[in-house]
């Protein structure tokens, strides 16, 4: 499976698990465009990449504001006259107050950016893929264990997760027609930016990739999907648990496999 002139799309790259995917994906011989709005860290990321950086494109980006979305899409197609790959990752949580306690204008700015964001990005993806030759793409939505179960005070956060398995499953049935795959992995504490307040949890050194479902993955999914699992395991600093969840195959049945023109598969 080679990588070659492959374009990928990282939000939140400049940081935690963005950042880990980005410095993954170079090393793959991606392309990547790396979007978050603060360019000084993505800057750093692309420094980090060292001579891998050379590949890769710094958007500024605010994932909630459609015209910023639009600007990374033009910018992306402008550059590399493509898209393979977008990861939907950038997120935030609300401080963890109680659920009547908390200002709506913290539930909205949540949800703008977790399931507007991811939405806005999607749709912006879906013009480019199924426009251009050869047609298609991946779509990975990051995830949570709170799409599946919420910790306490989080509802914008664990709302906005479960939302993105709906967005996930819609994605994936409406962009069969156009060659457009899409899954998400649901992932438990890495530690991040995003993390470093709940140490709690912690019951040791715990590193798992694992098929929730116990299922074999579908045809074209493990690479870029099971990589990505793989790259998270280096964002947690020893003793720290990495839980990652790939719920990826329970979509399996409507993720087509995404072929080229003249048949093989691409990924
Ligand atoms: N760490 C975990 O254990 C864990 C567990 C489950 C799910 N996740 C998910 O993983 C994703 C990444 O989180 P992380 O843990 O790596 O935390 P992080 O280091 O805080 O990363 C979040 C990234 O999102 C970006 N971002 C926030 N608002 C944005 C906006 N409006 N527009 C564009 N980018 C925005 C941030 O960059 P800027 O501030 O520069 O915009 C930052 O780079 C999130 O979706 C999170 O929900 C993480």
């Amino acid at each position: 499976m080679s990588a070659q002139e492959k374009i990928a799309i990282v939000t939140g790259a400049g940081s935690g698990i963005g950042k880990a995917t980005v410095l993954g994906l170079l090393k793959e011989k991606y392309s990547v465009v790396l979007a978050g709005r603060r360019s000084e860290v993505l800057m750093q990321t692309l420094a980090e990449a060292g001579t891998y950086g050379s590949q890769a494109l710094a958007v500024p980006t605010d994932v909630s504001d459609a015209a910023s979305v639009r600007d990374l899409f033009e910018k992306t197609k402008k550059t590399f006259g493509r898209l393979d790959l977008l990861f939907n990752n950038a997120g935030t949580g609300a401080a963890p107050i109680p659920l009547e306690d908390l200002p709506v204008k913290e539930w909205r700015r949540v949800i703008d950016v977790n399931l507007t964001g991811a939405f806005l990005c999607t749709q912006a993806a879906f013009r480019l893929m199924k426009e251009q030759t050869p047609r298609g793409g991946r779509i990975i939505n990051n995830g949570s264990i709170s799409a599946h179960a919420p910790r306490p005070n989080s509802a914008p956060y664990t709302a906005s997760k479960h939302a993105i398995t709906g967005l996930t499953k819609s994605t994936a049935l409406e962009g069969r027609k156009y060659d457009i795959a899409c899954g998400q992995i649901d992932i438990g504490n890495a530690q991040t930016e995003m993390t470093v307040r709940m140490r709690e949890g912690a019951t040791g050194r715990q590193r798992l990739v694992h098929d929730r479902n116990g299922h074999e993955d579908a045809p074209g999914w493990p690479g870029v999907r099971r990589l990505i699992c793989e790259w998270l395991t280096s964002v947690a600093p020893l003793g720290a648990p990495a839980a990652i969840t790939d719920s990826g195959p329970s979509l399996r049945n409507t993720a087509p496999q995404y072929r080229s023109p003249t048949g093989e598969e691409r990924w």
